[in-house]
């Protein structure tokens, strides 16, 4: 038995949470697992009933779990409020710090059926195959902040320990190892000392520890660019705090949809997954948000709790749906399904493996109802 502590925060995380969920049993059901589900609260949904972006309560749960599956944060009443004291991404920020999730891993996978969606030309796009490795637990998001009394100077400080860059640095090349054995530490060692240190501790571990992985080094606004000009480049990109939130976010779109990548965050305790899209106010409560995220979320954590074959079967599924369109409208606005429908047939595909030729027309059949 697992336990699994769901957060499905705000705007449209519940919603797709819910998908990943019915998976997740559709998964035990097929698998004979039981996962036992802990639901809690965070952000926005939380201070609007208790006060605190994080309670007590979820943390308690978060410690006592073997995984915690997380929604979206974020609601635009605290987005244009520089002096809101209380702000839900507090939890969020809360949370990794308390769990210690300090490594946070963003897969960037291409599928070629979405290529149209891409920003970037086809020919970019070919052998686009990269994860970033974000360090999640230091540097400007947790240093020192500042604002003196008449609030006309402000600060944020950056500290980084040796400690902190090793012990994500090992799992990124470790990573690298399995895939096409090739890491580009991003930084800016050219202006910032915690980059220069970022860049000898990187240094000295893959020229004592990994000689068998290709290390280069990139300045971060190079590394913006190059994301852009020659993606396929890329296998493990290792970064700091910052840099990691903005080339995690530029890298989301490359594949076509921001909508249908999955992270880990993973350090001491357990670890959390969650879709890299925000809460998407606007959408919230519609049944038209893309669950494919969340969805993928649930099999990065299957293969964190040692459930392979599981992991590869929602992979499979995703796959399927979007082969053969069924798809929500960020993906096919002329022709687009409901985050639940999506679900559905996801569910559908693991609880009964690949749908023969009748069970297919039947879903094509009931397009027309779902539509
Ligand atoms: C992310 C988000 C968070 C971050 C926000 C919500 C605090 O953008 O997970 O990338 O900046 O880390
Ligand atoms: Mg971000």
């Amino acid at each position: 038995m697992k336990k699994i502590t769901i957060i499905p925060g705000d705007g449209i995380g519940p919603e797709v949470t819910a998908q990943a969920v019915r998976v997740l049993d559709a998964v035990g059901e097929r698998f004979g697992h039981t996962f036992t589900y802990d639901y809690q609260l965070m952000g926005a949904s939380a201070i609007d009933l208790t006060g605190d972006p994080l309670p007590d309560a979820t943390i308690e749960s978060c410690l006592l779990s073997d995984a915690v599956l997380f929604g979206a944060i974020g609601d635009p009443k605290y987005d244009n409020d520089p002096s809101a004291k209380v702000r839900p991404e507090q939890g969020l920020l809360r949370l990794r710090k308390t769990l210690q999730l300090y490594a946070n891993i963003r897969p960037v996978s291409n599928y070629p059926s979405l290529a149209h969606l891409s920003p970037l030309k086809p020919e970019r796009l070919q052998g686009v195959d990269l994860v970033i490795y974000r360090e999640l637990t230091g540097g400007i998001y947790f240093g020192e902040k500042t604002l003196n009394a008449d609030k006309t100077l402000a600060s944020d400080s950056c500290t980084y320990t040796r400690e902190e860059i090793e012990r994500i640095a090992r799992p990124a090349f470790e990573h690298a190892r399995q895939r096409r054995k090739k890491l580009t530490l991003v930084d800016k060692a050219n202006v910032l000392e915690t980059s220069r240190l970022w860049r000898s501790v990187v240094r000295e571990i893959a020229a004592t520890e990994f000689p068998d992985i290709e290390t280069d080094y990139l300045f971060v606004d190079n590394a913006a660019m190059q994301l852009i000009v020659n993606p396929a480049q890329f296998d493990v990109m290792l970064t700091e705090n910052m840099f990691g939130d903005i080339l995690s976010d530029e890298a989301s779109v490359i594949g076509g949809s921001l909508g249908l990548l999955p992270s880990a965050s993973i350090g001491k305790g357990a670890a959390l997954f969650e879709p890299i899209h925000g809460s998407y106010p606007q959408a919230a409560g519609q049944d038209i948000a893309n669950p494919l995220g969340s969805i993928l979320s649930a099999a990065m954590l299957l293969e964190y709790l040692g459930m392979q074959d599981e992991a590869a079967l929602v992979r499979a599924a995703v796959s399927w749906t979007l082969e053969n369109g069924f798809v929500t409208r960020d993906l096919n606005p002329a022709q687009h399904y409901a985050t639940s429908a999506v679900g559905h047939y996801i569910e559908h595909f693991i609880l009964h493996n690949a749908p023969g030729k009748n069970q297919l027309q039947n879903i094509l059949l009931a397009q027309s109802t779902i539509i």
